[in-house]
């Protein structure tokens, strides 16, 4: 099997990063530009991400996110950086291009050897004040609506095994 492949199968979702890791600059930088080579519809480019790695930023976008679940726990599993997807809702394929950008960065994550894990409520964290804010102070305009945060870091522990593939997965008509 191709390193791609292996990559793309062997990426599992991680919930328990180590606190006291770091991820570097290098590999934060490597992960976005991975995400920002995903395909979108007609090319529009429609999805931005906010790379997240500042503690108290990551900490408050972690509460609005647990006030949105009706928990307290912390719903990035301790990851130290966050990536927030967001897309032009103004563009029909927004959520579609959205996730593929989701996806680029997890398998980049995985291809770096960092944990990862697709965590929701993206769209809430980014209606509430806080969000707005953070879109105003970057000068960010538009219709932009939450679709995903990517949470980065080093596994604290083995990642569990992949599910059993479903056996009525695929179709060919050949
Ligand atoms: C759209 C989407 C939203 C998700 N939201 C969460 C979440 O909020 N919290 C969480 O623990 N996992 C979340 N996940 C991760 C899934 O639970 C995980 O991908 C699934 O259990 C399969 O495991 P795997 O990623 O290891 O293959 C989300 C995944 C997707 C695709």
């Amino acid at each position: 099997m191709n390193e791609t492949l292996k990559v793309l199968e062997s990426r599992r979702s991680c919930r328990k990063f180590d606190p006291s890791r770091a991820v570097s600059e290098e590999d934060i930088q490597a992960i976005v530009k991975a995400g920002t080579y995903a395909p979108s519809g007609m090319g529009k480019q429609s999805p931005i991400i906010i790379a997240v790695s500042n503690k108290e930023v990551r900490d408050q976008l972690s509460k609005i996110n647990a006030q949105a679940m009706g928990t307290s726990i912390d719903p990035f599993y301790g990851a130290p950086v966050v990536l927030v997807v967001l897309a032009n809702a103004d563009i029909p394929t927004y959520i579609y291009d959205g996730a593929l950008v989701m996806g680029n960065l997890m398998n980049a994550a995985e291809s770096l050897g960092l944990a990862s894990i697709w965590i929701h409520r993206a769209r809430e964290e980014f209606e509430a004040d806080f969000g707005k804010n953070i879109l105003a102070d970057l000068g960010i305009e538009g219709n932009y609506v939450g679709i995903g945060n990517c949470a980065i870091g080093y596994a604290a522990s083995d990642l569990p095994k992949a599910a059993p593939r479903k056996e009525d997965y695929v179709y060919y008509l050949k």
